[in-house]
């Protein structure tokens, strides 16, 4: 039988920060796993790419256990999984008390759990060849305290703790972890007014997913850790 081609996973794939990683790892010849719940979206990301070939879209709701061991499980089907990038996320920008019972449980289902059972779902595979990228888009709000980001933040540093403890853990198996902590960026996770007064001090997704990139392909005996992106006029 012939031997599985490797692919990047990328979650939050149909919109901003991910839309514009899958561009970035497709156009290199990586082959992207694309996951996000949004169908219509993730087509028409592939569609408009120019690297449909090496995009393959596996719908997926991250909030969702079963969706994520069934995704993982058809991904691995037809390839190997040597990459993760846990993007998907979202946030609220409410005070404390005025976030909703559900709306904790989203983001803390999302943003943390989610990322969590997405990198159970695959870590075992990476472990067994010995290989394998983790990335997790973070935020700058994992350190630094925003108000109306309580929730956000804490999934956020919750995050960025399970993952410095895994890394710990799996340091023998040649797998690396890396924590990726953005500032603002201009994509649709920021809500009408803020996204207007503010864009232009906002940096590009598609810089973002650049440098990510560059770091993806980092080789050899230095690797990155963890990285915080800011605009050039730092913090709105
Ligand atoms: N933009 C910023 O300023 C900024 C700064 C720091 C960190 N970040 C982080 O960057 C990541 C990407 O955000 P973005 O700014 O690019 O926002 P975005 O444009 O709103 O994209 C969010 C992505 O997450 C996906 N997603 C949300 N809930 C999901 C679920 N239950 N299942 C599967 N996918 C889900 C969305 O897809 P569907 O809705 O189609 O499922 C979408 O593709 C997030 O983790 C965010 O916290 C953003």
């Amino acid at each position: 039988m012939p031997e599985k081609e490797k692919i990047v996973w990328i979650t939050g794939a149909s919109s901003g920060i991910g839309k514009s990683l899958v561009y970035s790892f497709a156009s290199r010849g990586f082959n992207v796993a694309a996951s996000a719940r949004r169908i219509e979206l993730l087509e028409r990301m592939k569609n408009d790419s120019g690297f449909a070939g090496s995009i393959h879209l596996f719908p997926m709701d991250v909030s969702n256990l079963e969706s994520i061991i069934k995704t993982s499980k058809e991904i691995s089907k037809s390839f190997v999984i040597s990459g993760l990038i846990n993007n998907a996320g979202l946030t609220s920008f409410k005070n404390a008390t005025e976030n909703s019972y559900k709306e904790i449980d989203d983001i803390i289902d999302t943003n943390l759990k989610g990322a969590i059972y997405t990198i159970q779902s695959t870590i075992n595979g990476m472990i067994k060849r010995k290989e394998g990228k983790i990335f997790n888009i973070l935020s700058v709000a994992a350190k630094k305290i925003f108000i109306n980001s309580s929730v956000y933040s804490a999934s956020k540093a919750g995050l960025l703790a399970y993952s410095n403890v895994l890394r710990e853990e799996l340091r023998s198996n040649g797998i690396s972890i890396t924590n990726v902590l953005p500032g603002a960026t201009k994509t649709p996770i920021w809500q009408g007014e803020a996204l207007s007064k503010f864009s232009s001090r906002m940096m590009s997704p598609d810089d973002l997913a650049e440098v990510i990139f560059s770091l993806y392909k980092v080789k050899g005996s230095a690797i990155p850790e963890e990285i915080t992106f800011r605009p050039i006029k730092g913090d709105l």
